[in-house]
């Protein structure tokens, strides 16, 4: 694990030195994402701002930097691909959120991505495909690198603030990482409701196990 100085104050003064094979792979991982994404200038930006505040979100709760920005660089690389192809890649796969492909076809990124580049990435572990395949969707089984990649997607400086984003933001190094994270999802649920859009199930279900597991955990 990268060493890390957190000196500073404020989460972007958090700088991670890691070690020389870690480096390249990060490097390679970089280069990759810019030449995958080259069309897609504003994906790529957003793709490199997720990777440092995911790694700098892991230094400040105890998860391992150099996995959380691995995972943050590579978490959109399906986005390069059209919607149509994006569904094309999710039926050869056999991807079956239990409804229509169509009506979650902004959800089908992440598990694309977790099922094609562990053949291209073989050095980096589970947990990184894990943290990719739930940043979209989210689930109850989230892990703490899972948890950091969801709040770094939501919350990175280049995304526009919004209520529910400043209030994460706000959150950062004050609450528990759980707390950041169940913010953020819920802040996702209210965009989803007051969009008027299609709400995936299986986020309902997930919203009832987190919300039982803390009411539960507060009676405590
Ligand atoms: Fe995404
Ligand atoms: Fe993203």
């Amino acid at each position: 694990m990268g060493k890390a100085k957190k000196k500073a104050k404020g989460i972007e003064k958090i700088e991670v030195s890691y070690a020389p094979e870690q480096k390249i792979l990060l490097k390679r991982l970089t280069f990759d994402l810019s030449e995958h994404l080259a069309d897609k200038p504003r994906r790529l930006a957003h793709s490199l701002s997720v990777a440092k505040t995911a790694e700098r979100l892991a230094v400040l709760y105890g998860v391992d930097p150099f996995l959380a920005r691995a995972a943050g660089i590579l978490h959109d690389w399906e986005k390069a691909c059209s919607v149509s192809e994006q569904l094309e890649h999710a039926r050869e796969l056999g991807i079956d959120p239990g409804v229509e492909l169509e009506l979650v076809h902004s959800l089908l990124h992440g598990m694309i991505a977790a099922r094609t580049l562990p053949q291209r990435y073989p050095e980096l572990p589970p947990a990184v495909w894990h943290a990719i395949a739930v940043h979209t969707s989210a689930s109850a089984d989230m892990t703490p690198l899972d948890e950091v990649l969801f709040v770094a997607d939501g919350i990175e400086p280049l995304r526009p603030s919004s209520p529910g984003i400043k209030l994460v933001r706000s959150l950062v190094g004050k609450a528990p990482l759980e707390d950041l994270f169940w913010e953020s999802f819920v802040g996702g649920i209210v965009y989803v409701l007051e969009g008027g859009r299609y709400l995936f199930p299986g986020t309902i279900e997930t919203y009832n196990a987190l919300a039982a597991r803390r009411t539960k955990r507060t009676k405590e």
